[in-house]
């Protein structure tokens, strides 16, 4: 694809973000804080609009038409995210609140069959969502979490992998791209190595699937989380995908309607999936704005994003590595979206508050991922993590800004 071609495709989308056109203390808005939560685009609010004002009912219980209309619309999304990550079919699709919830539908459920002594493995890169709620099942289970080691570029040390994946491990929950560092980790020569001892492993793909395309059935994973909100879709929406043998045999986590075929005081007969694990009214909006956000990503195509972004990775690297005293905290020879970094004069707290005074929205803090600074032995970084919106200028604007504050602190 042509450099015009991509920047004339560039100009199309950013024209599809209502609210890139604001100011911020009378700045044109930067916004680099995609890891926290992408913008919206016009469509996917349209379309939750729409669902308020001309088609709100619930569903799965009306045979008014607006009830059937809305279960049409609220199915057809799991349709689309089925196909979006080419699932085998849609009762392997469960919606959720989002990522963390659906880490803890996995942990709530099939983690309750582990028993004292059981491994589960996750990596020193974890966001908070993939750490709590196995350290919470191990608390009630006496299963035991183990953690592979980082190195000094944020890359999990796979021969560390290797030697803790032993026949004690019975769950293996791993992130795809790090949210504080961009880390791209090898998940699928670590799903067929845990398959090898016969364990199941849950992607978190959170960071991912705004990124590159996403196959279930390819990296042959038995769980995958993500959120709607990651994709340019609602907050409040995600996806729990499980392969359906797994699904079938998780014991139900949420009591109430729509989960349920028959109920007496005596007696609940529970409904099939994917029904069975997404007890009472769900974000039916939000559900149907997530579907939107996936025709969005669709209409932009892989090849578009993927360009954009490796451009703004290199661009970005370059531009910030430039500055004097700035260092780069996530190095990974294979990374994405995501430029964390730590000046040693200037807190990163007082970085976010005076890019901010540009117009220019960055995420400072530990960003969930406490265990992270930890293993670099810092606080906190400031984060600059982008998406197909952005350009080079936004770069050249933060480095800008960056070094001024620096002068400021010097
Ligand atoms: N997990 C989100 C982030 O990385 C909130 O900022």
């Amino acid at each position: 694809m042509a450099k015009e071609d991509l920047l004339m495709d560039q100009q199309k989308i950013i024209a599809d973000f209502p609210i890139l056109d604001r100011t911020i203390h009378d700045k044109p808005l930067v916004y680099l804080d995609n890891a926290a939560t992408t913008l919206k685009p016009k469509s996917v609010a349209d379309r939750i609009a729409q669902h308020y004002l001309l088609e709100a009912s619930n569903i799965h219980r009306g045979v008014h038409t607006l009830s059937e209309e809305a279960t049409k619309d609220y199915e057809a999304s799991r349709e689309k995210v089925r196909a979006f990550i080419n699932a085998n079919e849609t009762a392997e699709i469960i919606f959720t609140s989002g990522t963390t919830e659906s880490i803890n539908l996995v942990s709530n459920t099939y983690g309750k069959s582990l028993k004292e002594g059981d491994e589960i493995l996750i990596t020193g890169m974890e966001h908070h969502s993939n750490i709590v709620p196995w350290q919470m099942l191990c608390e009630e289970t006496g299963a035991v979490l183990k953690v592979v080691p980082l190195n000094e570029k944020g890359e999990l040390i796979y021969s560390e992998f290797e030697r803790l994946l032993t026949d004690k491990t019975k769950f293996l929950s791993v992130v795809y791209i790090s949210n504080a560092l961009g880390t791209i980790n090898p998940v699928k020569k670590m799903i067929e190595a845990a398959h090898k001892l016969d364990v199941p492993v849950l992607i978190d793909a959170a960071q991912t699937v705004a990124h590159c395309p996403l196959d279930v059935q390819e990296l042959d994973c038995e769980f995958m989380v993500f959120s709607g909100h990651k994709m340019f879709g609602p907050t409040g929406t995600g996806v729990l995908y499980g392969k359906k043998d797994y699904l079938e045999k998780l014991p139900p986590w949420k009591g109430g309607g729509d989960m349920i075929l028959s109920v007496t005081f005596e007696k609940t007969i529970y409904n099939k999936l994917p029904a069975r694990l997404e007890a009472g009214t769900p974000n039916i909006a939000g559900v149907i704005g997530l579907g939107a956000a996936i025709d969005y990503i669709e209409s932009i195509g892989w090849e578009t994003i993927e360009k954009i972004e490796e451009d703004l990775l290199a661009y970005g690297t370059e531009k910030l590595s430039a500055i004097d005293g700035l260092r780069l905290i996530g190095t990974a020879d294979n990374k994405a979206g995501v430029l964390s970094f730590w000046m040693d004069d200037v807190h990163p707290h007082d970085i976010g508050t005076l890019v901010d005074q540009d117009g220019i929205a960055i995420r400072t803090g530990h960003h969930c991922a406490q265990p992270v600074m930890k293993h670099f032995n810092i606080p906190a970084t400031a984060r600059a993590s982008f998406s197909i919106y952005n350009t080079r200028e936004d770069f050249d604007r933060l480095a800008e800004t960056i070094i001024k504050i620096k002068e400021m602190f010097s």
